[in-house]
Order: C-alpha cells, then sequence, then structure tokens
C-alpha cells in the first residue's frame, strides 16, 4: 500500500495547476449511456474513481478509451451496445457514485442491476432518493442478493421533490428524466456546479432541460440522445485545497486554471482568516496576510461552504489564532480525520456535529492514516506544515480523486514524495 512521506516547512510558490474536476466527470462518463452515438469527454483527471467508471462502463459492454497521453486529457466513450446492464458489486464496492449508472442505464435499456454502492466512509450514504425518483418515473425496483433491480417500459416524466438536497440523486434522475417520456419537474434540487456540467453535456447531447444550478429543473424527455463532445470544469475541491495549502504554509502561490465563480464560499472564508486573495479570470493567487485568524464554518450544499473542503479547512483552523468552530451538516460521520490530526498536536474537541479547534497549535510529524479522500488532503495539508518527517498510510484514498497530487505539490515547493507501489500498477 502507497505511502507518502512529507517534511514540512517549506512555504508553497508559484503556479499549480487544477484538474478537471472528479464529481463531473463521473456523472458525465456515466451520461454516455443515454445514446449509442460516441462521447468525447476533454479534461477527465486521471484518478481512480475514473479508472473503476471506465472498468464498469466496459464491463457493460461500453466501449472507453482514455486518452491521458493525449491532449486534453481526452476520453472517447461508446456504449453502443449494453450487452450487460449490470453494475458489479467488485466494481462499485469502491465507488459509490456507481449509483450514477442506475438512473441513464433503465432510461436507455429498460433494465438496471446494480450494486449497492460502497465508497467513502463517511456514514450511511443511502441512495433512496435515486430509488424513490425512479419508482415516481414508473421504474419497478426490487432488491435481491445485495443488488438493486430496476425495470420499466419507458419511464415516465414525473413531478419530484427532492426530500434532502442530494447531487448524485439530481443527476441520477436528471440523466433518467431526458429519454423518459413526456415532462419531468424536479424541485429542491443540488445547485452545484457538477450538476450544471452535467446539463451543459446533456444538453450537447439533445435534451431538453431548463434550470440546471437552480432549485428547480424542468426536463422534457426525448426519444434518443446524440453524440457529443465536452469538457469537463475544473475541479474546484481540487482548486480549494491548493489555496489552503498556499495559505497554510505562509506562501504566494498563483492557483491556475480553475473556475473561481465555483469558490465564493472559500475565498471569502480564507480573507476572513486574514489571507490575501487576488482573484483572476481563471485563476486565484493566495499569499499569507501575517498570522491567520480563527473562522467559523458550516457546511452546506452550494453555493455555501462545501463539506468537501471541510476537513481541509480545519488543518487550516489548527494554524489559527483563536477558536474556530467547524459545523458539518451534510453527512453524519466526517470527522475522522480529527482523530489523527490530534495525534499531530492539533487541539480538536467534537460534540455531535461540530468541532472546536482551538489554535495555533504548533503540528509534529507523526505515522497517520488516511480514511477517506478529502481527510487524506487534510492530512497532506498538516503536514506541510508540521515539525519533521509525517508518514501517511493509505494513500489510495486520496488516489480516488486527487491527480498527481504529490507531483503537483513538489512542483512549488513541497517536500513530499510517494513510497510502495506506483499509482495505476495495484
Ligand atoms: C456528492 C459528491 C461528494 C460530496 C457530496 C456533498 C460526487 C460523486 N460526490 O456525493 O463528493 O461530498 O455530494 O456535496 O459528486 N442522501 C440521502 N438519500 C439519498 C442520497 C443522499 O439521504 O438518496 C443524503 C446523504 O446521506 C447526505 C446528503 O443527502 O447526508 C447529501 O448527499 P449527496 O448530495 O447525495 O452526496 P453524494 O451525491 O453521494
Amino acid at each position: 500500500m502507497d505511502k507518502f512521506v512529507v517534511r514540512g516547512g517549506n512555504p508553497l510558490l508559484g503556479t499549480i495547476k487544477v484538474s478537471g474536476a472528479k464529481n463531473s466527470a463521473l456523472p458525465c462518463m456515466a451520461a454516455a449511456i443515454l445514446t449509442e452515438d460516441e462521447v468525447i469527454l476533454e479534461n477527465i483527471p486521471q484518478v481512480r474513481d475514473i479508472e473503476t467508471e471506465r472498468k464498469l462502463l466496459t464491463s457493460m459492454g461500453a466501449e472507453v478509451e482514455l486518452g491521458y497521453g493525449r491532449a486534453q486529457h481526452r476520453t472517447h466513450i461508446k456504449c453502443a451496445i449494453l450487452s450487460d446492464p449490470v453494475a458489479k458489486y467488485e466494481i462499485v464496492k469502491t465507488m459509490r457514485a456507481s449509483s450514477l449508472v442506475l438512473g441513464p442505464l433503465i432510461a436507455r435499456t429498460g433494465i438496471a442491476r446494480v450494486a449497492m454502492p460502497g465508497g467513502c466512509a463517511i456514514g450511511g450514504r443511502p441512495i433512496d432518493l435515486h430509488i424513490k425518483g425512479l419508482e415516481a418515473m414508473g421504474a419497478t425496483i426490487v432488491y435481491d442478493h445485495g443488488y438493486l433491480e430496476a425495470r420499466t417500459d419507458r419511464l415516465k416524466g414525473a413531478h419530484i421533490v427532492f426530500d434532502k438536497i442530494t447531487v448524485t440523486g439530481t443527476e441520477d434522475l436528471l440523466m433518467a428524466a431526458t429519454l423518459a417520456e413526456g415532462e419531468s419537474l424536479f424541485e429542491n434540487c443540488a445547485r452545484e456546479p457538477e450538476v450544471t456540467d452535467l446539463a451543459a453535456l446533456l444538453t450537447a447531447m439533445g435534451a431538453k432541460i431548463e434550470g440546471a444550478g437552480t432549485g428547480t429543473i424542468r426536463v422534457q424527455g426525448v426519444s434518443k440522445l446524440h453524440g457529443a463532445r465536452h469538457r469537463i470544469n475544473p475541479d474546484r475541491i481540487e482548486a480549494g485545497t491548493f489555496l489552503i495549502a498556499g495559505a497554510i504554509t505562509g506562501g504566494d502561490l498563483n492557483v491556475d486554471c480553475c473556475e473561481p465563480k465555483h469558490l465564493g464560499a472559500l475565498i471569502s472564508k480564507l480573507e476572513q482568516c486574514g489571507v490575501k486573495i487576488d482573484v483572476g479570470t481563471d485563476h486565484v493567487r493566495v499569499r499569507s496576510g501575517g498570522e491567520l485568524k480563527a473562522s467559523d464554518i458550516t457546511t452546506e450544499e452550494y453555493p455555501g461552504f462545501p463539506t468537501d473542503m471541510q476537513a481541509q479547512y480545519m488543518a487550516l483552523a489548527t494554524q489559527a489564532e483563536g477558536t474556530s468552530t467547524v459545523t458539518e451538516n451534510i453527512f453524519e460521520n466526517r470527522f475522522m480525520h480529527v482523530q489523527e490530526l490530534i495525534r499531530m498536536g492539533a487541539n480538536i474537541t467534537i460534540s455531535g456535529r461540530t468541532a472546536t479547534v482551538r489554535g495555533k497549535t504548533p503540528l509534529q510529524s507523526a505515522a497517520v492514516m488516511c480514511s477517506d479522500l478529502r481527510a487524506s488532503a487534510s492530512l497532506v495539508l498538516a503536514a506541510l506544515v508540521a515539525d519533521g518527517e509525517t508518514i501517511l498510510d493509505r494513500v489510495y484514498h486520496l488516489d480516488r480523486g486527487y491527480e498527481h497530487f504529490e507531483e503537483k505539490l513538489r512542483g512549488v515547493g513541497a517536500q513530499i514524495r510517494r513510497m510502495g507501489d506506483v499509482f495505476g500498477k495495484k
């Protein structure tokens, strides 16, 4: 199992480039199921979740060519024949986003068999809202030996009000609705940029969608979608992680090839912490503004502070003067990084959904364990300012969602290296 060895103390200086968003790429790859034509996606990040999705689509009969070596990280997907519309447990168990194939599979083939998902261990993470929505659209869904089996002749448009805002749930039903008979009206939808990105691809494929990026989405079903070419948005969570890396190390970092509009909540929070931020059209420069100041966060759906940045922000809060509270509203078990940060010397207590971080504490190097994707990033950030050499175990969690993370950080002065199997050979 790969490990990272990180020696703290260097301010990060220079320019670091952001890759395409994993959380946009995953639904966009699933959207290719909706047509027999070729879908070409650019700016696909080279991360393990994408490789898992490639395996998933290929196992169903799709042709997928991941073109990392070529310009734009271009990927070609052709689902001319879906001979086996099954998302097998062996593949799904490592990635919860596999449930994203449920909607497009049933919409295209009238049948889908999808193993109940695994993925990050950050709470129960049910998919009941995906199921309820598809049932409202006319699918019959039964649970069979760890698999959901969905059947229908053709999905019918429906009026669905999500009980709770769900990102992949919105995406799953949006894809299903594109090929349903008649109109679908979805309310209380996720407004995340990844939903908008998916809607842009679906529209390019011939779907009739209004309101993506707002809480209400209307879809007029069509009988067929066609191929399209689409460029995936920059990864706002990777960009945010680098902004915190610049801030925590007291560096001067230009985070390039990002979409600053998607980073509003984080940027204003960093400014409250005393960090200097210059926003350009496709880059954000972060500089030390002297001592970091404590500030509270509460995670919310977009455009609020993202849950996917909570762990990284907590690393920063350990280095801020004063007390910060970090309230996690989206997932019930997303404080697994806390114990590891405490082992590095942080002063953090948890009460229910709120962690109280008392700064500023010097962090010490230690052997720490990554527990999920964003927790891993948080520990790397802490290690960048720790005294000595931190060893992070189980970085396979990080490899699920960050492209060439250690190489990018090394390029701006971090002392970080990988030990163990080379990524991609496991
Ligand atoms: C997506 C992101 C993930 C991010 C999360 C919240 C992808 C691939 N993953 O995950 O990185 O942390 O959004 O921004 O895009 N819920 C239900 N029933 C459901 C679905 C969700 O109760 O059927 C609950 C969840 O348990 C959670 C909340 O709704 O408490 C939000 O989850 P959701 O938005 O669905 O997260 P994901 O789409 O899985």
